[in-house]
């Protein structure tokens, strides 16, 4: 297509949104602007950026703090080894860089968590380098535009997007180029009920001509999403509760949680107190005073369906294996959305009891 990029650029400059990433070259506030945005919608990732430039406005900031203190910030967003990888980077390129963002896309590769859409969406706009992003913004915007019909998970569809992103790329002004055409497929070119009307392509689109635009682009994968029962044992006794990390390689590392046992199934509570693990856990001491509803709290490739135990006990001294908390406390440890929401809707400290 002729004058595609001029096209674009036009449209952008007069229809973009305003974003604080996009005002800067800084490449440390791109990077992280880009880290947040992989998984995250711009609404949502919005106040996590602005607070994380606050609090580390320099990458010597971010590599000094704490995983704690990261894992906090990060409370909300999921995808929590996103947050791990950020403080690794940091890490390294203040001690290998001198803190210093190195502008080199092979070296930006290297680094955790970056694959080849980030290292190009660094590249491109912090540096002016001519690489060209290609995330699923991009996808969605290419394979109607120009009616492909090559699945996007598919090894040939990423090889024949790449090319043809490559091919349209400005070279000349490749931050803006890449950022106009997230753009496209972000507020024009959306999943469901694109805005057709306000697109500057509306005439060459060949979905939209063929009136295609509902199967494009195509996908050969479904997701598979496994199951998950979550039993928390709330161990408390008037004033503190009983907490630990998550330590393993699954969901939610390094935030914390109530001990923890996982089940196969919905478990009955003559089960659950009867398992070997509660009693290992509690040590045959406490009461059990309630228990909550079943709770569903959905992830990306997983299906969670939690209750919560409330376990009364009167010393708290021999839990050594946990950390012991107040309940007033709490709001300074990372956990998980389903129990920093549970905890929101029922008064986090427990009713007070006569025994
Ligand atoms: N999603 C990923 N990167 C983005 C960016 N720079 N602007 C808007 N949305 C994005």
């Amino acid at each position: 297509m002729k004058d595609f990029s001029k096209i674009l650029s036009d449209w952008y400059l007069k229809s973009g949104r305003e974003l604080p990433w996009r005002s800067t070259k800084n490449p440390y506030f791109i990077w992280l602007s880009e880290i947040i945005l992989q998984q995250t919608r711009v609404e949502q990732g919005l106040p996590y950026y602005e607070r994380f430039i606050e609090h580390f406005p320099e990458i010597q900031d971010l590599a000094n703090a704490s995983q704690d203190k990261i894992l906090q910030l990060w409370q909300g967003l999921g995808y929590y080894s996103r947050a791990r990888n950020l403080h690794a980077t940091a890490k390294q390129i203040v001690a290998e860089y001198d803190g210093v963002f190195p502008n080199s896309y092979e070296i930006i590769h290297k680094f955790k968590g970056v694959g080849d859409y980030t290292s190009a969406a660094i590249a491109s706009f912090a540096f002016g380098l001519p690489y060209s992003v290609v995330d699923g913004n991009v996808y969605r915007f290419l394979s109607r535009c120009f009616g492909i019909a090559t699945p996007i998970d598919s090894s040939q569809g990423k090889k024949e997007f790449a090319k043809l992103a490559e091919k349209l790329l400005d070279k000349r002004n490749s931050g803006r180029h890449n950022q106009a055409m997230m753009e496209m497929g972000a507020i024009i070119c959306k999943p469901m009920n694109p805005i057709c009307m306000d697109c500057p392509f509306v005439v060459n689109c060949i979905a939209y001509n063929l009136g295609e635009i509902d199967q494009l682009p195509v996908k050969t994968k479904k997701l598979k999403v496994r199951t998950r029962y979550l039993n928390y044992l709330i161990i408390h006794n008037d004033t503190s509760v009983v907490i630990t990390a998550r330590k393993k390689k699954d969901i939610w590392q390094g935030l914390f949680e109530f001990p923890l046992i996982e089940s196969e199934y919905d478990l009955e509570v003559a089960e659950l107190v009867s398992d070997e693990r509660f009693v290992a856990i509690t040590n045959g001491k406490g009461i059990l005073k309630s228990s909550s509803e079943q709770i569903k709290h959905l992830l990306s490739h997983q299906k969670l369906f939690a209750r919560f135990y409330w376990i009364k006990v009167k010393n708290l001294s021999s839990f050594k294996k946990y950390k012991v908390v107040r309940f007033d406390d709490l709001v300074h440890f990372g956990m998980p959305q389903l129990i920093v929401k549970y905890l929101k809707v029922h008064r986090v400290k427990p009713v007070k009891t006569d025994q």
